[in-house]
């Protein structure tokens, strides 16, 4: 996730405007920043590592000529944050400058022709390709046909914004599966992943549509969809009435709804993100003796889900580890073992003491992280990344259900080369994973209205029980956590069997128990813990699978479709993030800054 703007004007200097348009979008990415900018008929580029204030101390970001310009935050996601791998990109003869959000799938690929055709590639990002394209297509092609035919050869995600010197009044653009917002203003157009860029400059807006591209120029603005028709922009142009604060947050109250509503973008970005390090994972993985996964919070509950499915589907243990815990655990590790480390912020300190001390016995390290270049992969012997972007609610949603999807993939790349399952068996669950962005697209929106009138009831709630066994166990975990931090209610989670070795004594008249039931052999043992608790007067909730024999015994329940199980708990915890967040809300309490906790814990 990075933020990009490009802004065309009939004033000399737009370049502070593209830096105060960065700083809205800085939230979306912030480990450097670059500007590229026309001024007689020449590019320039000014970019390096580090937050916009650097930058600009360093270079003068906003002190660059020209009426016609572009910029960049970044959040890295091929290669690590430097001056080098900073956007705008240029091809070699430095007539084309491109920015870039999303993912080039196949820049591997392209970059390989392109290289035999002569061209030198400066950085190690997938961006590059695109200006070299472009080039390529320049020898031949006019500016915008250029552009366009190296659209058509780019898979994955993107929104571009381009210049390219022998049109010196344009900006051109592109969009697939990463946001673009025209700004249309009085001699002054704007290209932006997101309103606020512009917000101060006009309210009027064209949002890009997946598949469409064109150019913007100080007074006029030419879109056409993917069949190369042109569209009458005037009739998508829509007035917003937001406050700079609402347009930050797209519309929504707070970052932690917005960040749930993103996870289908995360998780189909993750998906497509996983590369030659994945399969170097599994390597790691195959070559160890003994397996540990270590993490804290959130992190740990994804571990443990990765733990129960390797279990399941590849019959090999992996030791689970809280990492503050690591020196009850560091003494079985040797030079056979292999330690995954997984953090999204890359920096907990407990996690990076369990990294360092398995490392001193001679273990290998993988860290899974969503920050490039942070420390526990800069520590580790290989990293592996989600694709989330950055999350910026303390309580963390999308970097779960990311961490889960990258450790699902491992686990099921593990199994198929270990040959605990074939070929066919594995190409079908790759399959479903696929279509998992899709399914929690839906089940987000089938679940929001129903976590709205049930957060409004456990508002009133003191105490709740998180049941669950097996995978749907961590699930109940992470959803008691989220309610704990967020809403502030005491949320406890309990392997369902275990529930009545204590917990039970304190069911009384319509105290909440939330029952987590994914996997189907277990089910019926659930039925029993379900009876128990409702004899008592406790207030049954279910997340189960449609058609589950649970229903006719809950009182409430939400359904989840009938895939593989070992898909189900990044789909069944989003009924129980929006749970914790409405219930937050209902409370009167900001979930984005719970009392007492911090996004990233660097004490141990
Ligand atoms: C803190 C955060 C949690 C997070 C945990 C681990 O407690 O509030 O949301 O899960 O740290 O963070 P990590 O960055 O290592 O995943």
């Amino acid at each position: 996730m990075c933020g990009i703007i490009g802004v065309a004007s009939l004033r000399y200097n737009v370049a502070s405007i593209i830096k105060s348009g960065l700083e809205k979008l800085e939230y979306r990415g912030y480990d450097s920043v670059g500007i590229a900018s026309i001024a007689s008929n020449t590019i320039l580029i000014k970019k390096g590592k580090g937050k916009i204030h650097e930058v600009e101390t360093r270079y003068g970001l906003s002190r660059v000529p020209g009426s016609i310009a572009v910029g960049h935050t970044r959040w890295a996601t091929h290669g690590a944050p430097s001056d080098v791998n900073a956007h705008p990109h240029a091809d070699c003869t430095g007539r084309v400058a491109v920015v870039h959000n999303g993912i080039i799938e196949n820049y591997l690929e392209l970059k390989e022709k392109l290289t035999n055709l002569g061209h030198v590639f400066k950085s190690e990002t997938d961006t590059e390709v695109l200006a070299h394209l472009i080039e390529e297509f320049l020898k031949e092609l006019k500016p915008f046909e250029a552009f366009r035919k190296a659209i058509s050869m780019i898979r994955g995600s993107y929104a571009f914004a381009v210049l390219i010197s022998n049109e010196p009044e344009k900006i051109f653009f592109a969009r697939k599966d990463s946001p673009l917002v025209i700004g249309v203003g009085e001699g002054m157009n704007f290209i932006a992943s997101d309103i606020p860029a512009f917000l101060e400059h006009t309210r009027r807006v064209i949002v890009v549509h997946d598949g469409e591209l064109g150019y913007i120029t100080p007074v006029e603005i030419y879109l056409e969809n993917s069949k190369g028709e042109r569209i009458n922009y005037l009739e998508r142009i829509i007035v917003v009435d937001w406050t700079p604060d609402m347009a930050r947050k797209e519309g929504y109250p707070h970052f932690m709804i917005k960040e749930i509503h993103e996870q289908p973008r995360a998780i189909r970005d993750t998906i497509r993100g996983i590369d030659e390090n994945y399969e170097k994972a599994v390597e790691l993985m195959l070559d160890s003796e003994k397996i540990f996964v270590t993490a804290a919070g959130t992190s740990y509950h994804a571990s443990l889900v990765f733990s129960l499915i390797m279990s399941k589907l590849a019959g090999k243990l992996v030791i689970p580890f809280i990492s503050s815990e690591y020196l009850s655990y560091a003494n079985s590790a040797d030079e056979n073992s292999l330690l995954i480390a997984v953090s999204q912020s890359g920096e907990t300190i407990d996690t990076l003491m369990a990294l360092r001390e398995f490392k001193k016995r001679g273990a290998r390290i993988i860290a899974l992280s969503n920050i490039i270049g942070s420390a526990i992969p800069r520590e580790s012997t290989l990293a592996i990344y989600t694709r989330a972007g950055p999350e910026i609610g303390v309580a963390a949603t999308k970097t779960f259900t990311t961490q889960v999807t990258a450790l699902t993939w491992l686990a099921i790349n593990f199994s198929e080369k270990r040959g605990a399952i074939n070929q066919i068996e594995a190409k079908s669950l790759y399959k479903v994973l696929r279509d998992i962005p899709e399914k929690t697209e839906r089940i987000i929106s089938m679940y929001e209205a129903w976590a709205r009138s049930l957060g409004r009831d456990f508002a009133n709630k003191n105490n709740a029980y998180y049941l669950g066994r097996g995978i749907s166990l961590p699930i109940a975990m992470e959803g008691a956590l989220k309610m704990k931090e967020i809403a502030y209610i005491h949320a406890e989670a309990y392997p369902a069997g275990e529930s009545k070795h204590g917990p039970i004594a304190l069911i009384e008249e319509n105290f909440p128990v939330i029952f987590v039931s994914i996997e189907d052999r277990l089910e019926r043992r659930l039925l029993g813990n379900i009876e128990e608790m409702k004899a008592r007067g406790a207030y049954t909730i279910g997340v189960v699978p449609e058609n589950s024999i649970l229903i006719s015994k809950l009182d409430n329940y939400v359904a989840m479709p009938r895939i593989s199980e070992i898909f189900l708990p990044i789909l069944s915890i989003i009924p129980l993030q929006l749970l914790a967040y409405y219930t937050a809300v209902s409370r009167g309490y900001d979930p984005d800054k719970p009392r007492n906790l911090a996004k990233t814990v660097t004490v141990e």
